[in-house]
Formats: structure tokens, C-alpha cells, sequence
């Protein structure tokens, strides 16, 4: 017998977890189907970003830096610490806890919003009477059919060619978050967000890092004068970052990988390392769906096609996340989700491409929104710029962190915020004001004329609006 709903959600990520939560708010009959197994082959529910993504990498850089910190900037707080050590097992089986927590998390707010939790890969099966018969491989053998279906699978590491992930000398964000043992050198392919994260990681624990970046620009999608000033703390902390390079062979042995490549200036180069991280990118994950079964289209890249709306070829079926076009971001899948689970009720869901926020969480962490300094340029874009450095910001002295600053572009002409760009202490905080002036259109003098608590960091903000106009008042 088939189990009948109104909406079934397949995978349970930060898309399709929250779809499945909003559309039962809305009063949907609904089922979340998703096959992640935790180490005890139970239900680990939260996709990519809760078990090998987002979370775990913050649990990490966390305990990292406190390492750090203790290491190196203690000290300068007059705090000694005699026979600081580490224990990189303990590290990695706290991040464990915090995922379960997680985990645990979403399963009581499946049960807390009557969502039905199946455990298990779901498959389209056939299209029945403007419906779709969904089969569930798991524990358990289900087959449930359902009127609407939002897809929301996700996506995998993309593996170099020739350099297969096996998780333990080649590895991608799931062995790289796994390692129990600090790896005397760490290598790196990709100086992308995962990159630069998991080379902090593991730099902070002691390993010697070389991260080998295809282009010649250091974080090309940002505001290059972000990227520089990040580019130049990397560098001091001791990350080896080379630009512009060309990954050759990739031999791998039983006690460490061998990379073959050529630096910028063409010359042959070889990059012995203990293990190596491959971070170029993800794909959009549809194994095992069966799309072909009830002709769901993708397109070139193996993405789901979707419309503005996140509407795919078929009536009733919809797409969220990483499996479809824009930023593999946690946040942009959330958005999308709920935007669909209010369209299948009726309403008028909608996701502002041009507010999702980016945060890349290393020390200094670097976020942003809106355009950079080059994509006004390439557009055409009659802009004013306005930066503060943290080094005048009375908290970042107090703190002990004066890396970086933040920018703020507005139009020449209407003043209006285009882009807001941060590369310091706390940049994932700060930001959230900007995507919210950003969301309600606000002015560069708006933020100008906000009170901002002192001291605190958001008074940079407040100064780099001030800035835009040419009147700062602490630098
Ligand atoms: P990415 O797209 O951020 O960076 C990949 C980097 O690899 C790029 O700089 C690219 O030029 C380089 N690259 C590609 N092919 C190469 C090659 N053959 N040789 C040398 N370099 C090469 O991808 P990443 O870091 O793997 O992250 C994947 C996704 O996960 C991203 O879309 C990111 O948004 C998301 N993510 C987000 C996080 C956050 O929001 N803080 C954290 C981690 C991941």
C-alpha cells in the first residue's frame, strides 16, 4: 500500500529540510525522505551543510583557533599558558557531538511540525494521475506517492580527473573534516571557500599548508581589494597560496600523495604532501534519482532546470539548492525552499538573488553582499566608495584584532547601497546589517545616520558609510 501526501520532499539539507517544515506550517500533509546514515547507521539528517559542511567546519575552525590563540595571542593579553598541547581526536569527536546535536535537531522538528521522516534513498518511480509514485530504499521498503515533489538533493565534490577521492590520502570535505592526526604537510587544490577553511584548519594544528590555485587572482569573485588584504594575512600566518597554477599528475602512495605542476611562470614544479585536500568545486547530485524514469530535464551540468521560481519541466515537481543554478550556499537553499512551500499553498514566495549574503570563515573571516568594486566597473556603474579599517575601531584594539576593514559602495548618483565587502573579526556578524539595509534599499547616509552601540564592531559599518561621503569621524 502506497502512503499518500501532499508534498514529499527528497533529501533533508538546509532546502529540503526547511521546504518540508514550511509547507507543513502551511498545512501540507508532508514527507521528508533522506538517506544520510550516522556512524551507527542511523538517521543523520541536515545534508552536507550539517554533516560535512557547514557545521563541522565551524566546530573545527572554532577549537583551531582557540588553539591558535592560546599558541600565539594569549600572551599578548599577559596570559601564559606552560605545556599547552592538543588533541586533534578530541577536536574532531566534539565537532561529532555537535553534528549529532544537530541532527537530533532537525528529527524533533520533523516530529514538532508533524513532517513523516522516511530513512532511505528515494527514487521517482512513474507519474500517476497528476501525482508521482516515490519508492523509498532503506530500512524499510517504502512507496509513497505524492501531488507535489520538491527535489532537493544536493550536490558532491567535484573529484580532479585521474585523482579519485579516497578519503584518506585524497580528500574531499568529508576526510578533511575526519582526520583524527595532524598531517605533518597538507596539501590543497583550490584556494576556494573550502580551501582556505580547511587549510586554516589544519595550518592552526600545526600541519605546513600549500594551496595550489588554478587562477592568477586570489579570490577572483571578490572585491580584489578584500581579497588582497585577506591574501596578505594568509600569507603571514604561514599558508602557502600559489596563484595561477597548473595541477599535473597526481601519484599517490601509501604514505603520502605527489603532485606534479607548473607554476605561473611555466616552470615544473612537485608538491610532496601527507595528504592531499581537493576543494575545486561541487557538482549537483541527482545519483539515484531516476529523473529519467518521468523525463525531469537537466541541464548541461547535470543541475536540475529550474525557472526563477525553481519550477522544473514537470507539473507539480520543483527543485531547491545546490542542485540547481546559483551559489551552493545553506542560506540560498533555505531561501528557495520556503519560497516553493509557499507557491504550492498559493502564496507568493520570493528569493532576492542579489541580497544572499557570502561568508568565507576564516581569521579574518570575509563576507559580503551585493557588487564589488569590479562588477560596478564591468557594468557600468557610476559608484562611490567608502572604507574604514578596523585598526581605528576602538572593539578590534579592545579585542586584539585590527586586521582588514569594511567597504561600502553606493551609486554616484541615488546613493543606494550596492555592495557591502568585509575582511576582519566577526565579518559573518556584521554583514547581516548590510544585507538588511541592502533588502530595504537603503542609502549609504541611512546606515550614516543609524546609532551604532560603542564600542562595538558595527561602528565600521556606520564609519565606512560615513566614508562614502567623504566624513569619517575616527580615521
Ligand atoms: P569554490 O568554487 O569556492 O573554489 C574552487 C577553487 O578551485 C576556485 O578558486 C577555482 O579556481 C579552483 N580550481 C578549480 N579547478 C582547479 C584546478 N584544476 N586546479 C587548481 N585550482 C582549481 O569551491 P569549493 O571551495 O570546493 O567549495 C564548494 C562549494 O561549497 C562552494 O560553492 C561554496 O560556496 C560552498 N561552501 C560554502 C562555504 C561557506 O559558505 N562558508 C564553506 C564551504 C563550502
Amino acid at each position: 500500500m502506497s502512503k499518500q501526501f501532499d508534498v514529499i520532499v527528497i533529501g533533508g539539507g538546509p532546502g529540503g529540510y526547511i521546504a518540508a517544515i514550511r509547507a507543513a506550517q502551511l498545512g501540507k500533509n508532508v514527507a521528508c525522505v533522506d538517506e544520510w546514515k550516522n556512524a551507527t547507521g542511523g538517521p543523520a539528517p541536515g545534508g552536507t551543510c550539517t554533516n560535512v559542511g557547514c557545521i563541522p567546519s565551524k566546530a573545527l575552525l572554532q577549537s583551531s583557533e582557540h588553539f591558535e590563540q592560546a599558541s600565539h595571542h594569549f600572551a599578548d593579553h599577559g596570559i601564559t599558558v606552560k605545556g599547552l598541547s592538543m588533541d586533534a581526536g578530541k577536536m574532531v569527536a566534539r565537532k561529532d557531538a555537535v553534528v549529532k546535536q544537530n541532527n537530533d535537531g532537525i528529527l524533533y522538528l520533523f516530529k514538532k511540525n508533524k513532517v513523516s521522516f522516511f530513512h532511505g534513498r528515494a527514487s521517482f518511480v512513474k507519474a500517476v494521475d497528476g501525482a508521482y509514485e516515490i519508492k523509498v530504499a532503506g530500512a524499510a521498503e517504502e512507496t509513497l506517492v505524492g501531488q507535489q515533489i520538491i527535489v532537493a538533493t544536493g550536490s558532491n565534490a567535484r573529484a580532479l580527473p585521474g585523482a579519485p577521492f579516497d578519503e584518506t590520502m585524497v580528500l574531499s570535505n568529508e576526510g578533511a573534516l575526519a582526520l583524527t592526526a595532524v598531517p605533518k604537510k597538507m596539501g590543497l587544490i583550490g584556494s576556494g571557500v573550502i580551501g582556505l577553511e580547511m587549510g586554516s584548519v589544519w595550518r592552526r594544528l600545526g600541519s605546513e599548508v600549500t594551496i595550489l590555485e588554478g587562477l592568477p587572482d586570489f579570490l577572483g569573485a571578490v572585491d580584489q581589494q578584500i581579497a588582497k588584504e585577506a591574501h596578505k594575512a594568509f600569507v603571514k600566518q604561514g599558508l602557502k597560496i600559489e596563484l595561477g597554477v597548473k595541477v599535473g599528475d597526481i601519484k599517490v602512495g601509501k604514505k603520502g600523495v605527489s603532485v606534479a605542476w607548473t607554476n605561473a611562470k611555466g616552470e615544473a614544479q612537485t608538491l610532496d604532501v601527507d595528504k592531499l585536500i581537493v576543494s575545486i568545486g561541487r557538482v549537483p547530485n541527482t545519483i539515484g534519482l531516476n529523473a529519467e524514469a518521468v523525463g525531469l530535464k537537466l541541464d548541461e551540468r547535470g543541475a536540475i532546470l529550474v525557472d526563477a521560481d525553481c519550477k522544473t519541466n514537470l507539473p507539480g515537481v520543483w527543485a531547491v539548492g545546490d542542485v540547481v543554478r546559483g551559489p551552493m550556499l545553506a542560506h540560498k537553499a533555505e531561501e528557495e525552499g520556503v519560497a516553493v512551500a509557499e507557491r504550492i499553498a498559493g502564496q507568493h514566495g520570493h528569493v532576492n538573488f542579489n541580497t544572499i549574503p557570502w561568508v568565507i570563515y576564516t581569521s579574518p573571516e570575509i563576507a559580503w553582499v551585493g557588487r564589488n568594486e569590479q562588477q560596478l566597473k564591468a557594468d557600468g556603474v557610476a559608484y562611490k566608495a567608502g572604507t574604514f579599517p578596523f585598526l581605528a575601531n576602538g572593539r578590534a584594539r579592545a579585542l586584539g584584532d585590527t586586521t582588514g576593514m569594511v567597504k561600502m559602495l553606493a551609486d554616484a548618483t541615488t546613493d543606494e547601497i550596492l555592495g557591502v565587502h568585509i575582511v576582519g573579526p566577526m565579518a559573518s556578524e556584521l554583514i547581516a546589517e548590510c544585507v538588511l539595509a541592502m533588502e530595504f534599499r537603503a542609502s549609504s547616509e541611512d546606515i550614516a545616520r543609524v546609532c551604532h552601540a560603542h564600542p562595538s564592531l558595527s561602528e565600521s559599518t556606520k564609519e565606512a558609510a560615513l566614508a562614502v561621503d567623504k566624513r569619517t569621524l575616527n580615521f
